[in-house]
């Protein structure tokens, strides 16, 4: 290689004006500073830890549900199991329409039997509640389609609301909500994932807590306002209009033994809470 007086490089027996090679070396900064943003992108190591909780604010969807609600934002909970709170999915005035619809219905908990598939009385669930039909009213539909845009789950798969309501010394033992009869998979298949609404505040205890998650229990910012049961695990306070979405199933589609998950007893104040089971098939 030559350099010549005056404005040209000779490189390999070519003429390179100083204009054309200051060109050639802008593209090949740009093109190496491009292919590090995109190693950078899918080589950094996946969050294992619950030290830092990400979250997505979320763009409120145009839906004309009933009342306003506060800012919505979803917050990563846990990889194993899968779990995130969407806060403010609900207003404050769904939250309150839900339970006048089921305080005059409600019924004893019951569970289901693993052996015969049958609902029966449960010591594990001491809880009461009703279950609402999907599509039941307007205000239902807006939801269960807030849900399905959320989830990626159609509504058809959705089974119908239920309320839950549990006072003082109340609880619902740690279960799954996957299947291991034959009997309740014909509808629908498994149990896919969860999404449990909070209608109320719980001034004490009522945690949603998972025992067998994976990660460091301790290290959630709110730890220090869990009850005895709720520091057993990785657990979520409930706040009204807050949804916690859980999944069943890994991503390969096999169940996730790390989404046990109770109802901690209730120790001052009410809780009510909504569930939607959501199935890998239409429930039909
Ligand atoms: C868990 O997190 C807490 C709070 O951040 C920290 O003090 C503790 O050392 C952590 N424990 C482990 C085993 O990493």
């Amino acid at each position: 290689m030559a350099v010549s007086k005056g404005k040209y490089i000779k490189l390999q027996g070519k003429k390179w004006s100083t204009f054309q090679l200051s060109k050639m070396i802008m593209a090949l900064v740009l093109a190496l500073g491009f292919f590090m943003l995109i190693a950078l992108r899918f080589f950094s190591p996946p969050e294992t830890s619950h030290h830092r909780l990400p979250s997505v604010r979320r763009t409120a969807f145009q839906s004309d549900g009933l009342g306003k609600r506060g800012d919505q934002w979803v917050e990563f909970i846990s990889w194993e199991p899968r779990a995130f709170v969407y806060h403010n999915f609900l207003s404050k005035e769904e939250c309150l329409y839900l339970i006048s619809l089921a305080k005059p219905h409600m019924e004893k908990s019951t569970v289901v039997d693993s052996k015969t598939g049958k609902s029966v009385d449960s010591r594990v669930r001491t809880s009461s509640g009703m279950f609402l039909n999907r599509g039941q009213d307007k205000i239902i539909s807006n939801i269960e389609k807030r849900i399905a845009d959320f989830t990626f789950i159609p509504i058809e798969h959705g089974e119908g609301l239920q309320i839950l309501h549990y006072e003082v010394g109340q609880k619902y033992d740690a279960h799954y909500d996957y299947f291991v009869d034959e009997y309740n998979i014909k509808k629908g298949g498994q149990r896919m994932a969860t999404l449990l609404m909070y209608l109320s505040d719980v001034e004490e205890g009522g945690e949603t807590v998972f025992p067998a998650a994976k990660g460091n229990f301790s290290s959630v910012p709110w730890w220090n306002e869990l009850s005895e049961c709720g520091k057993g695990g990785l657990s979520v306070k409930p706040k009204m209009g807050d949804a916690l979405l859980f999944w069943s199933m890994k991503p390969d589609a096999t169940l996730d033994p790390t989404s046990l998950h109770g109802a901690c007893p209730v120790i001052r104040g009410n809780k009510w809470s909504c569930t939607k089971w959501m199935h890998v098939n239409k429930y039909i």
